[in-house]
């Protein structure tokens, strides 16, 4: 068996992009936490949404997202991206990303892998069941994070091109 943990560091160390909408509107946001995996025998991609960001809508709205993921050049526009919110700005123009549009969903011409995802579950934590130390640290005065479940429909990797 071949077992590569560094798919463990992908969301924390290197971050993605989490975008939910369509040609209509769509928005982008930075996100840190996130997981790949199985979910009743589908391939699935987890990511974890506090519903005060300006994203969350478009997740709430939208069938489908994608996490696209990126080369180090990329750094500053997904720190611009997770800094600002779309509510108050063009951020992605602010960033330097240029949207590229499928059917149902939105990525970015810079991706270098791109995951779509079909939502097939959503649900915010339950603060209840959430360990202390995390409590402490991330939910003192805010919302707990709503858990995204998306089956992986399609892999769009740049880097065969
Ligand atoms: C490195 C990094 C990782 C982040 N990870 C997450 C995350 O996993 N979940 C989340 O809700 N917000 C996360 N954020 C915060 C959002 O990206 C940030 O609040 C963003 O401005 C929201 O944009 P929006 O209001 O346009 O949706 C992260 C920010 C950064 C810089």
């Amino acid at each position: 068996m071949k077992l590569d943990t560094d798919i463990l560091n992908v969301f924390n160390r290197d971050w993605a992009l989490l975008t939910a909408g369509d040609k209509s509107g769509f928005n982008t946001m930075t996100i840190g936490w996130g997981g790949l995996g199985t979910l009743w025998s589908k391939p699935v991609a987890t990511v974890y949404v506090k519903p005060t960001r300006y994203t969350h809508k478009f997740m709430e709205n939208s069938d489908y997202f994608t996490v696209s993921f990126y080369e180090k050049q990329y750094r500053k526009a997904l720190g611009v991206l997770g800094t600002l919110s779309g509510r108050d700005c063009d951020k992605v123009a602010q960033a330097g990303l240029h949207p590229e549009y499928y059917e149902n969903c939105v990525t970015f011409q810079e991706a270098e892998i791109t995951l779509v995802c079909r939502k097939i579950y959503a649900r915010q934590l339950d603060i209840a069941a959430i360990p202390q130390d995390a409590i402490d640290r991330y939910y003192r005065d805010e919302p707990a994070h709503t858990m995204f479940v998306g089956e992986v429909v399609k892999i769009a990797d740049n880097r065969r091109k």
